[in-house]
């Protein structure tokens, strides 16, 4: 039975990157609904300073960019000891593989795979001295299956996945718990550009079993499960939530 100190973050720092974006501002909501002190991360310093209102009067903001060693160096300085680490940010830059630039390919492996990794590597120091802690990463369902136009950001999730499962297999030990949430087609500013149209929205729904897309909210909630207490033996997963796309 799941009891509800299970997903009690009172007193915990939660920090979420990509925070004013659509699934990491839910994950913001869902922690700051759950007890959790927020520290709240974005590239969009201003879209991040919009949703001062929103949460506690400790909610701290800061603008930084994931493709960035010395900004990454500095956002883990800045935010302090963190016990929940929502590595979210992300971007998609869609295209023929032959059509992307090295420059684009770079700065796609740059923040859904490097970035993350150095955001582990400096908050997860922490988190192994004081012997407790849990990173959830935000991988995708592209991870595991490809996708014709997502070469570079698929392999960077695929990165991002495989890094889960080995620094769980590192930190494990110290009790700090590394995990992934692998969203499918989730209806956020991301995806806007892939399903605006109707003939989009329709032709994305034949791969989807569930015949929806699925929801910031749905994300949210999981992220926040993998995190909790009632997901305390869940170490180097990656949980797929994709309405059965990958079952196709
Ligand atoms: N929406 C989907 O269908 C979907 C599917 C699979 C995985 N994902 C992943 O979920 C995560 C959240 O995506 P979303 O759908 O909420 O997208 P989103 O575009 O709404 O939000 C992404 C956020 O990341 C921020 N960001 C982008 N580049 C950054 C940088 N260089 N430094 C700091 N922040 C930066 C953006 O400003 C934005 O607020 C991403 O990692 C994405 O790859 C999304």
């Amino acid at each position: 039975m799941i009891e509800s100190k299970d997903l009690d973050f009172t007193g915990r720092r939660v920090l979420v990157t990509g925070a004013a974006g659509g699934i990491g501002s839910a994950i913001a909501a869902a922690f700051s609904a759950h007890g959790g002190e927020l520290i709240l991360a974005d590239f969009d310093g201003e879209a991040i300073e919009e949703q001062s209102g929103e949460f506690g009067s400790g909610t701290v903001f800061h603008q930084y960019d994931q493709g960035d060693a010395a900004s990454i160096a500095a956002l883990a300085a800045a935010a302090g000891p963190v016990d929940v680490l929502c590595n979210n940010a992300g971007m998609i830059e869609a295209g023929p593989f032959l059509e992307q630039s090295p420059e684009i390919i770079q700065r796609i492996i740059a923040i859904n795979l490097t970035g993350p990794v150095l955001m582990a590597r400096h908050i997860g120091e922490g988190m192994v001295a004081r012997g407790r802690g849990v990173i959830v990463n935000t991988a995708s369902q592209l991870a595991f299956h490809g996708s014709a136009t997502r070469a570079v950001y698929a392999a960077a999730k695929a990165g991002l996945v495989q890094f889960t499962k080995s620094a769980a297999s590192e930190w494990a030990p110290f009790g700090v718990r590394v995990v992934a949430l692998a969203p499918g087609r989730t209806l956020t500013p991301m995806t806007v550009p892939f399903l605006n149209t109707e003939e989009q929205r329709q032709e994305g729904l034949k791969h989807i079993p569930a015949g929806r897309y699925g929801s910031r909210e749905e994300m949210a909630k999981l992220a926040l499960f993998l995190a909790s207490d009632a997901a305390s033996y869940v170490v180097g997963e990656t949980l797929i939530a994709d309405g059965g796309y990958v079952l196709l």
